[in-house]
């Protein structure tokens, strides 16, 4: 049997390349949202485990470990074999990523092709992080080099568990670094699929170890941790925050945080707007709405307000939600029940704070936590749900009429994730793009690619993953000067 092969081992902690129960014996429950049934119970991790893991993590990146010594290339190639042993257990990875999640089958299989395409460019770009020879004053030869970091404590959160560690673990490990990574306690399975593929490819020992468990204790563990060198989070800005107190507290560590947004996406009158509703549909509605950048103000010019409204009503009353194995369906269920209570909750207040509900609102059944689909008009700037992230199926609908005007409010949000403008105009466009505040910016589409920096800018966090920025991220750079002599002897 492969390694990669479902055992129940893939319950445990994995801990330098060996599957453990943890220090305390304890468990808890995976549950599958949409059927609200336990899928099994997983290894919980506790400080105890989490300095183990750490402390392998550590060992694993001492000066003459067999991963210090590998060549770069050889390093990508482990990556690139992992990606290939992932690529062939899609299928594997997908249902079982379907059961943790509430997410489709069909979404669960573009994820694990996602991340493989990830993993393969980060293989790729292992040897190519190279520096710059310095024309420094005076007689010296001065040069930079990127060199790891250390140990990485990687915390991630529920909505993509298997995109959002290719978008960390590829580079982290890409640059020569380890790993301690906490998957979301309501998402712990993919990540120990993906985590034994990489010890199949022949990852030297300690150098990726995964610990599932709650946040304040395996997570806080981890971010506080004296020897985890930096921390790469996504998540809450709530949580987000604490990281980055307890990343300062005993040792200083680099931090990146992405922690979502409200992201405006303008829709002009010279707009195609057949195109672009449905864009901005499928963009706030896919994965349920809880996706880090969806668009969830949509700001549409007065000359053709009623017709988006009427055209994002009818793409939301034919989207399909429902059971995830059903492969008409367009959507699964969400997270959990607390998350679909907050969703309706929101909706409620929308509501009450007068925004029109055009269609949606409610629960879909009593099992499972689906929502309908959800459409508001007539939401003004000052509503709940036009401020904070919903994190559901929930489309809100905004006036303008004035292109300054509404760069000031699209503007006036402590988020500044991604930010869209639709119009063919573009002298336009590029006004808009270039002054929206957001870590980006996007023109008659989104667009998120390997190749392509993401990240937040204000309260939606610092740093960037995916693209040759987030090799940065997980590096130093190094100045060398050597004093060129004319002396010759
Ligand atoms: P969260 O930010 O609390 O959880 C994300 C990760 O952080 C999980 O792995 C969790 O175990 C860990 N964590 C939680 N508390 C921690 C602590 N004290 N120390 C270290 N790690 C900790 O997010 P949560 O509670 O699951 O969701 C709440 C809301 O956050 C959602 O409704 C949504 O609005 C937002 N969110 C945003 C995400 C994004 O992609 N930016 C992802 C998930 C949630
Ligand atoms: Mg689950």
């Amino acid at each position: 049997m492969s390694r990669t092969d479902a055992t129940p081992e893939h319950t445990k902690l994995f801990i330098n390349d060996e599957w453990l129960d943890s220090v305390s014996g304890k468990t808890f429950e995976c549950i599958n949202p949409a059927t609200e049934e336990k899928i099994c119970d997983v290894a919980e991790a506790n400080e105890e485990d989490v300095n183990k893991a750490v402390q392998v993590a550590a060992a694993a990146f001492k000066r003459n470990s067999p991963w210090r010594k590998m060549d770069a290339s050889a390093r990508g190639k482990i990556m690139m074999k992992a990606a290939d042993i992932i690529e062939q257990k899609a299928s594997f990875i997908a249902k079982l990523n379907m059961l943790d999640t509430g997410k489709t089958l069909n979404e669960c299989v573009a994820s694990v092709h996602g991340a493989v395409v990830v993993f393969r460019y980060y293989a790729g770009l292992a040897d190519k992080l190279g520096g710059k020879t310095i024309p420094s004053d005076g007689d010296f030869f001065t040069y930079t080099r990127a060199e790891p970091i250390g140990v990485c404590g990687v915390i991630i959160p529920w909505n993509f568990p298997i995109t959002l560690c290719s978008w960390k673990l590829g580079p982290a490990l890409a640059c020569g670094n380890t790993v301690v990574l906490k998957p979301s306690e309501l998402t712990p399975l993919a990540a120990l699929c993906i985590t034994a593929a990489f010890a199949e490819a022949g990852l030297p020992k300690g150098v990726l170890n995964v610990v599932n468990g709650f946040g304040p204790v395996a997570g806080a563990a981890l971010a506080s941790h004296p020897l985890v060198r930096k921390v790469s989070f996504t998540g809450s800005v709530v949580t987000g925050k604490k990281i980055l107190e307890m990343a300062a507290k005993d040792t200083l560590k680099k931090v990146t945080l992405e922690l979502g947004g409200k992201s405006p996406f303008v829709l002009f009158p010279d707009c195609d707007l057949e195109t672009a509703s449905t864009i901005c549909h499928n963009n706030v509605m896919f994965n349920n709405g809880q996706v880090c950048c969806a668009g969830t103000r949509n700001y549409v010019h007065a000359d053709i307000y009623d017709e988006f409204v009427a055209k994002s009503v009818s793409c939301a009353k034919a989207r399909k939600v429902g059971d995830p194995t059903d492969e008409g369906n367009q959507a699964g269920a969400l997270i959990s029940e607390p998350q679909m209570k907050k969703v309706l909750a929101y909706i409620e207040k929308g509501k009450a704070e007068g925004a029109k509900l055009e269609c949606g609102g409610e629960r879909i059944g009593d099992k499972g936590f689906f929502v309908q689909p959800t459409v508001f008009s007539g939401v003004t700037d000052d509503m709940t749900i036009a401020k904070e992230e919903i994190f559901g199926p929930v489309q809100s609908i905004l006036k303008f009429t004035d292109m300054e005007d509404v760069l000031d409010r699209c503007n006036n949000t402590e988020y500044g994730l991604a930010a869209a403008v639709f119009t063919k105009d573009m002298d336009r466009a590029l006004y808009m793009a270039h002054n929206l505040e957001a870590g980006m910016t996007w023109v008659n589409c989104p667009n998120i690619s390997s190749q392509t920096p993401f990240g937040g800018v204000k309260g939606s966090g610092f740093g960037r993953e995916l693209g040759e920025d987030a090799m940065k991220e997980f590096s130093h750079l190094k100045a060398v000067s050597i004093k060129v002599s004319s002396k010759n002897s």
